[in-house]
């Protein structure tokens, strides 16, 4: 490998890592409540460097300073990527970096009209979309060319499943069922409540990925295309096992920030492991 793509490399693994930090970040910020420590935006209370009165202030600040190294190391991978590959994927790398202006746009949008449900939501699509396209550019120095569909399956299966969590989270809803296995002491409780429904469209998302999970495990076992997925779809199940646990620890500590963070870390490694298994489809760009 040459200097320049090593160089490359390890600046992808870098952005990828102060992304997934960021996301991870934004969750607490957004678990303590503390989405409005700066009100304003760009600037922080009217400065660059704030004065630190409050946790909320050092808490968002962190937010921003992660969000500026984050943009700066993406936009230095995109320009060296971008001069290396052909113009296929050129359009690719455009994309990602007009989602990353959309994203900067949005962030200041979402604090200056004080953190809307609906646009808070599409921040934090927004940001999985960057963090899974960077994964994209880490893990293969040529994109796929023809990406197989069982990973992209899996992939918006999680994807949608992780904004039915964003939706549960700032939609509030996070405590319209409270308890575990039932819902308000029902299996299936007759509501027109949209935050309740909600809730339980997140769980039962979560259940009917695990059943899709245990029948693509059951199939590597009896078709031959899907042997080599076999081991990955098992630490799916484990992994989906763990998070619904993790799901039911956030309802036991009323939404503790911290285990709603590892519930979101899980989220993310799940759509990172959708995509690296990309790795089986053969034909690369050209
Ligand atoms: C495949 C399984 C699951 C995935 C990928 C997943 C993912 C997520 C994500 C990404 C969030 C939003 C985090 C954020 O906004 O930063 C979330 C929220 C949440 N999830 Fe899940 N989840 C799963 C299963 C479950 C299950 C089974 C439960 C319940 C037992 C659950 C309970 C919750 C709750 C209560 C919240 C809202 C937390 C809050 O309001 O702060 N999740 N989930």
């Amino acid at each position: 490998m040459n200097k320049l793509l090593m160089l490359e490399k390890r600046l992808a693994l870098l952005t990828l890592v102060l992304f997934g930090i960021l996301i991870l970040w934004g969750n607490l910020v957004a678990g303590f409540g503390a989405g409005l420590g700066c009100p304003d935006w760009p600037l922080c209370h009217g400065k660059i460097i704030p004065e630190f009165r409050s946790y909320e202030v050092i808490l968002e600040y962190i937010h921003r300073i992660l969000a500026l190294l984050a943009s700066l190391s993406l936009g230095v991978l995109l320009y060296l990527r971008y001069r290396r590959v052909e113009k296929n994927e050129r359009l690719w790398l455009l994309l990602l970096l007009l989602f990353l202006l959309l994203q900067i746009l949005l962030g200041g949008i979402v604090v200056l009209l004080q953190l809307p449900s609906g646009l808070t939501v599409l921040h934090f699509a927004l940001a999985l979309l960057i963090f899974s396209f960077v994964f994209l550019l880490w893990r293969f120095p040529e994109l796929p060319r023809k990406p197989a569909p069982l990973p992209l399956f899996l992939y918006f299966l999680f994807f949608f499943q992780a904004i039915l969590g964003a939706l549960v989270r700032h939609y509030k809803a996070g405590l319209s069922c409270p308890d575990f296995p039932t819902c308000l002491g029902e299996w299936i409780p007759r509501t027109e409540d949209p935050r309740i429904i909600l809730h339980l469209f997140h769980r039962t998302t979560a259940y009917g990925i695990f059943i899709i999970f245990i029948m693509l495990y059951a199939g590597s076992w009896i078709f031959e295309k899907l042997q080599v997925y076999r081991r990955a779809f098992l630490h799916f199940l484990l992994g989906i096992l763990l998070q619904v646990a993790i799901g039911v620890g956030i309802l036991h500590s009323r939404l503790n920030p911290w285990i709603t963070m590892v519930h979101a870390l899980f989220a993310l490694l799940f759509l990172l492991l959708s995509i690296s298994l990309l790795r089986f489809s053969q034909e690369k760009v050209q």
